[in-house]
């Protein structure tokens, strides 16, 4: 036990007193990056082209003069965080010229400008919206109830159900996941070309809006593309060429392809629920020469050497989100592995070329 006042133990204590602050105020990161992006703060400064100083950024955005020195400090901490830095202005002409310092922005804010058509701005948005951030005030409630997830102990339905009653959260969220498929599309269709090559035919399961297969079927116009998601999901969608959509239920029935795609989805449920699809997924491929399943997902890393702490926590992160909002987990090698048994794959093969998640091809 730790006492403060025996000199031997003080800097721990103050130590251990500061680890539960950072804690206890970790909200505040992402609540100050929102608030950023409300503002409009990372697109008045790429606008602005050069180091923006703090009274130019002031009157770029929707702030009253007089508080105007509540950005610096706003700013500050986003500095601080990585979102932002700090970068000499030249603005004037000769000797005189004044050295001023002004913001510029890192990698990390040029993926949230609205225009950058990888923006994760959607997918921040949505899971700091008040209904998803509701289910975590109920976490203890749930973990001491029969509830299937937090989300429903929030909301007193599954998010799917929810979902679909719902067109706000319903768009909202469908705009996150597209975010976040371009960003994926983009890898995958450059550096993964040779997965799609002699197929003739894909079925992107849980496709949401289409962004994944949209990419795929322009890149490939010689593959037939079907998206398959939940009838409010794809309600209205028109295909066109060599793309579809159809409304359905994936528990039910896949519509048989050479190729099954599973972006996003298997993490969302639960291990029966995961085999059941797989199962479906085989059933969709059966008799298909070089048939396969094509999961985009993360494959937790438990040695710690290969992986570092900040890709650790956003893995962990992920693990609770499946946990609080739908029914899923995130898996290692090993969980993965005894899905694709218990489905009936006879193989697989883990590629990971899309940051902290992989591609796992799957065959029968
Ligand atoms: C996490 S999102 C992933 C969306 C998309 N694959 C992506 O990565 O951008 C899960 C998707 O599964 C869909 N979904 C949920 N239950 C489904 C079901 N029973 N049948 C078909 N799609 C379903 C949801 O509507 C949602 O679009």
């Amino acid at each position: 036990m730790l006492n403060l006042g025996d000199g031997k133990h003080d800097a721990e204590l103050l130590r251990a007193q500061a680890h539960i602050w950072n804690h206890i105020f970790n909200f505040i990161n992402s609540t100050s990056l929102k608030c950023a992006i409300e503002l409009g703060i990372p697109e008045a400064i790429h606008r602005h082209g050069k180091p923006m100083t703090l009274s130019h950024l002031a009157a770029a955005i929707p702030v009253t003069p007089a508080k105007t020195h509540s950005v610096t400090r706003l700013m500050r901490l986003l500095v601080h965080s990585g979102f932002f830095a700090v970068a000499k202005v030249n603005d004037g002409e000769g000797e005189e010229a004044e050295e001023e310092e002004g913001y510029v922005l890192t990698d990390a804010s040029q993926l949230l400008l609205p225009d950058n058509p990888l923006s994760v701005t959607p997918f921040l948005m949505a899971m700091l919206d008040p209904i998803l951030l509701k289910p975590w005030h109920h976490v203890s409630r749930w973990f001491g109830n029969h509830d299937p997830t937090p989300f429903q102990t929030a909301h007193g339905a599954t998010f799917w159900d929810f979902a679909g009653g719902q067109p706000g959260l319903n768009g909202f969220f469908n705009d996150a996941m597209a975010s976040d498929a371009r960003l994926v599309t983009t890898v995958l269709v450059s550096e993964f070309r040779g997965a799609f090559e002699g197929l003739g035919s894909l079925v992107d399961v849980g496709g949401g809006t289409g962004t994944v297969a949209k990419a795929i079927a322009a890149a490939f116009p010689e593959l037939e593309c079907t998206v398959l998601d939940l009838p409010h999901v794809v309600e209205g969608l028109q295909g066109e060429g060599n793309l579809k959509f159809v409304g359905g239920d994936m528990f039910v029935d896949i519509p048989a392809a050479d190729c099954v795609l599973l972006k996003w989805i298997l993490h969302d449920w639960n291990d029966e629920e995961c085999v059941k699809i797989l199962k479906k997924s085989k059933e969709a491929i059966q008799g298909r020469e070089g048939g396969k399943v094509m999961i985009i997902d993360m494959k937790v890393e438990n040695q710690k050497e290969k992986a570092d702490d900040e890709s650790i926590e956003t893995q962990l992160f992920f693990d609770m989100l499946m946990m609080i909002l739908v029914t899923g987990r995130e898996r290692d090698e090993k969980e993965w592995a005894k899905l694709f048994v218990a489905a009936g794959f006879r193989d697989y093969k883990i590629t990971p070329i899309l940051g902290l998640r992989s591609i796992i091809e799957v065959y029968p």
